[in-house]
């Protein structure tokens, strides 16, 4: 049977469950890393990340919590981070400062995997906040989320002119999904993407 994974060294992290952390299957990764057009931030979404990286990629950087996953990637292109208190905040430790300083709106595209009980306004904050200002009809934020959550981000953008639908041909599985989103469940994980406008 095809587990659905390759050859990245991402799965040979266990998943962190209790922290949120579903790897996506193979063919998403793949699906994603082909949307990564210019400078690209993979925020919680370090598979990506590591297939981007993997194939030569030094405009690709990842972000996200999990301090096991720093030996996978090169020096400087992964960066330990917290959603809480991220580009969009105002802390004034110096590892924020220096996030900030060197990545605010610095992004042409993102690629989002949010854990699924993030306040969806902490979300539309890192939107934002990772997404250049530069108005360019490639410039992309991609987050797997649920279809449902569409409307209210959509409201919670809009003072950033930023808007998004659900993307129309990119299907989101996990090696592991959690019960909610099996296929066929009720729930959904949609691809949501967003441009400024
Ligand atoms: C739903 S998983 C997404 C993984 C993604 N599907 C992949 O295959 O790369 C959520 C990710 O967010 C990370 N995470 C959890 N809490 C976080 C936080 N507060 N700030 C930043 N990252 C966090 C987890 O370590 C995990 O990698």
């Amino acid at each position: 049977m095809n587990s659905g994974k390759d050859d990245l060294d991402i799965y040979k992290i266990e998943e962190n469950q209790s922290n949120e952390q579903y790897f996506f299957d193979n063919n998403t990764i793949r699906q994603l890393a082909d949307l990564a057009a210019g400078c690209t931030a993979c925020l919680c979404t370090p598979s990506v990340g590591e297939a981007l990286i993997n194939s030569g990629r030094r405009d690709v950087f990842v972000f996200d919590t999990d301090g096991r996953l720093v030996n996978l990637y090169p020096e400087g292109q992964f960066w330990l981070y917290d959603l809480q208190r991220g580009l969009h905040s105002h802390a004034s430790d110096a590892n924020t400062k220096e996030l900030i300083a060197r990545f605010q709106h610095q992004f042409n595209t993102v690629i989002f995997d949010p854990p699924f009980s993030t306040d969806i306004a902490i979300v539309a904050r890192n939107i934002n906040a990772f997404l250049t200002w530069e108005y360019n009809e490639g410039n992309s934020v991609y987050v797997a989320y649920p279809r449902a959550g569409l409307d209210k981000l959509n409201e919670l953008l809009m003072e950033y002119g930023i808007y998004g639908q659900e993307h129309p041909n990119i299907e989101i599985n996990y090696v592991n999904p959690p019960e909610h989103y099996k296929p066929g469940a009720k729930k959904k994980i949609s691809l949501l993407w967003f441009k400024r406008v």
